[in-house]
């Protein structure tokens, strides 16, 4: 095993000679964020993941985004350093009962969350993320859309667009056991603070926020604001980015519970490892990966 001073150099080393990119979710350790080349919201890395020119990508999230990354670029070698890394709500929906849902409603558009399988976004007409997710409802010339798996960011939408939303019941249970009395007292501990929310909070969370957006949206609203002191409601990891990149601005978490503990399973040693054995390759039977190709081609052509 390497000793803990040499893997960065190892990492480095191994990164050129297979000709690597690592891509890192802001909801990473500090540690892996700051090894990585590109750090970013789910929709960035889908950019990053599909223009790369390295023969191999090292994701550093959980296997709905590396399953996205691979999609995007079906010729790449994509990894999960830690194949354990899965987002619960991505689970909460699958083929079968989607399937369901559509006989019930055959007219509806079918809009993924990204944080979606490979499976369904297959079985979808769209993905979208939470940064383009009212962008790409409303780019669709159906009237009726089912909006899965995510139900706090699709009454969001619901509540900013004209068109009908069949809304899945998915939730995320680090966003959605934010309760508004934490809100409230962390809000009189620091009244001057604006409240930066993501979409994945519950709607009465939400109708606290001085802003709501992705993570990259939070991050650029932290940078051009004028406020020296912000709540933060979303997972912990982003902190790190925030302080980071505003040294003079304070940001504190609006609760303890934001943590996502599949987002915080990779760590430097399992990159390097990743990279030294190629593991865990990402593999796609190849008509999933081309219906859901479609799907998120057709998010970033639209957004
Ligand atoms: P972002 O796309 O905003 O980074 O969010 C991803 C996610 O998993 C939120 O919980
Ligand atoms: Fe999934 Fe929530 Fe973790 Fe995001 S924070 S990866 S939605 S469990």
């Amino acid at each position: 095993m390497v000793i803990k001073g040499n893997l960065l150099s190892e990492i480095e080393r191994l990164k050129k000679e297979r000709n690597a990119i690592i891509l890192a979710h802001n909801y990473q350790i500090d540690q892996v964020q700051d090894l990585a080349d590109f750090v970013g919201d789910s929709f960035k890395l889908s950019q990053q993941a599909a223009a790369t020119d390295a023969e191999l990508i090292v994701f550093c999230g959980v296997i709905f985004m590396a399953e996205s990354a691979k999609i995007l670029s079906p010729d790449k070698t994509v990894l999960l350093p830690e194949k354990m890394a899965d987002c619960p709500m991505a689970n909460m929906v699958d083929v079968p009962s989607l399937k369901e849902m559509k006989k019930r409603y055959p007219e509806a558009a079918v809009v993924a969350y990204v944080n979606s399988p490979a499976a369904v976004k297959a079985e979808s007409d769209i993905c979208c993320t939470s940064s383009n997710a009212r962008q790409v409802v409303e780019s669709l010339p159906q009237e009726q859309i089912i909006f899965l798996p995510d139900q706090n960011l699709g009454q969001y939408v619901a509540s900013q667009t004209t068109k009908e939303l069949i809304i899945w019941e998915g939730y995320c249970s680090t966003h959605a056991r934010v309760r508004p009395e934490e809100v409230k007292k962390a809000k009189a501990a620091h009244p001057q603070a604006p409240l930066l929310i993501h979409p994945e909070c519950t709607p009465e969370v939400l109708a606290l926020a001085d802003y709501i957006g992705s993570t990259a949206g939070i991050l650029d609203y932290a940078r051009e604001s004028k406020a020296s002191t912000f709540l933060i409601g979303t997972e912990m990891g982003i902190i790190h980015r925030l302080q980071k990149e505003n040294p003079d601005k304070r940001f504190y978490l609006l609760s303890p519970g934001l943590i996502c503990p599949n987002m915080k399973k990779t760590t430097l040693e399992k990159v390097y490892l990743s990279l030294k054995e190629l593991i865990t390759e990402i593999e796609l039977p190849a008509e999933i990966r081309e219906k859901a190709y479609r799907a998120m081609s057709r998010m970033l052509q639209i957004s």
